[in-house]
């Protein structure tokens, strides 16, 4: 088989493992494997190249993407998609690997109804991809997050400050949750919870009248601007208060194990699939399982994570 394999949106640490996993499956199985540069974009330029296992030696322990990634929403029109399955055909490309989120699979859904073979592997650090019970990139934008809030947290509780944390994920609220609880925010405000400004502000009061020290709160990035909130917790609560956008910090960095295993996983998964003759479809990992479900339900699913975090965070915070 000639086998494409690209990544697409936002980078997310692992996602090279992913492309190494990619590429040495698929010439263990006697493939020929072609990356693709640029995502989308790089397929509709024709930035496609054949790989051998040396392109993707020592990039395992490698943030961002070697194959560059962008975003493209000029892939919505039927016309700027031709060109893409133009060009996997001058290639002789049999099938597609999209490492990516929504928007990739999206992209992916709309050339697999075009009669391309295509697999999407979940690589974002937004964990929003419901159809697995992890994306690549989640588990090292937590660390980078974490490390980042345990450092908030020493010169919050030397000032006696209150810290407001935005995280990214987009609308999922797991980044959030997840490192609000590993570093034992006071306040976890997610895009699931909603911001109600007035509890927050006078929560904030009572417990500065009860004579706590300082506080963290963590908050999911689009839902309010952090530096105004900053200003009315002080005017309001008695609390100093300062904000910190973590932004673009959460995409880089060396990817954790966790991630490291996960990508190599679904890379070499998705090879299989293809082989089985398998495509049109989204893998994941469920219970520790490698699973897969069409892209189209992959799309559909909303998630039905069980709630015991969000529980363990009224039991603990
Ligand atoms: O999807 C990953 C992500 O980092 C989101 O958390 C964030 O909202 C978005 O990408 C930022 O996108 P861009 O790189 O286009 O600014």
């Amino acid at each position: 088989m000639r086998i494409g394999v690209l990544t697409s949106g936002g980078d997310a640490p692992g996602m090279n493992a992913a492309i190494r996993a990619v590429v040495r499956a698929g010439l263990s199985n006697g493939d020929q494997v072609f990356g693709i540069y640029d995502g989308y974009r790089g397929l509709i330029e024709g930035k496609i190249f054949e790989f051998t296992r040396k392109d993707v030696s020592e990039i395992l322990n490698r943030g961002g993407t070697i194959l560059g990634t962008a975003r493209l929403p000029e892939f919505a029109y039927p016309q700027v998609r031709e060109l893409a399955v133009k060009q996997l055909q001058k290639n002789d490309i049999d099938a597609l690997i999209c490492i990516g989120g929504d928007g990739t699979y999206t992209g992916a859904l709309k050339l697999t109804e075009m009669g391309i073979k295509c697999i999407g592997v979940p690589g974002t650090i937004d964990n929003d991809i419901a159809s697995s019970d992890f994306t690549i990139g989640f588990s090292t934008a937590l660390n980078t997050a974490c490390d980042a809030i345990d450092k908030l947290r020493d010169t919050s509780s030397s000032h006696q400050r209150c810290s407001i944390i935005e995280v990214m994920g987009r609308h999922c609220p797991d980044l959030a949750l997840y490192s609000g609880l590993c570093c034992g925010a006071e306040y976890i405000i997610t895009s699931k919870t909603g911001l109600d400004k007035e509890k927050l502000l006078a929560d904030l009061k009572k417990n500065r009248l009860q004579g706590r020290k300082h506080a963290i709160v963590v908050i999911s990035e689009n839902l309010c601007d952090v530096y105004s909130l900053a200003k009315e917790v002080e005017e309001y609560s008695g609390y100093e208060c300062r904000a910190t956008i973590l932004g673009y910090i959460q995409r880089g960095g060396t990817p954790t194990p966790e991630d490291r295993l996960l990508a190599s996983r679904l890379g070499a998964y998705a090879v299989d699939l293809l082989h089985q003759n398998i495509s049109g479809v989204a893998c994941g990992i469920h219970e520790n399982k490698l699973k897969y479900v069409s892209l189209k339900e992959a799309l559909l699913m909303e998630s039905d994570r069980d709630l015991s975090l969000e529980e363990l965070v009224t039991k603990i915070q």
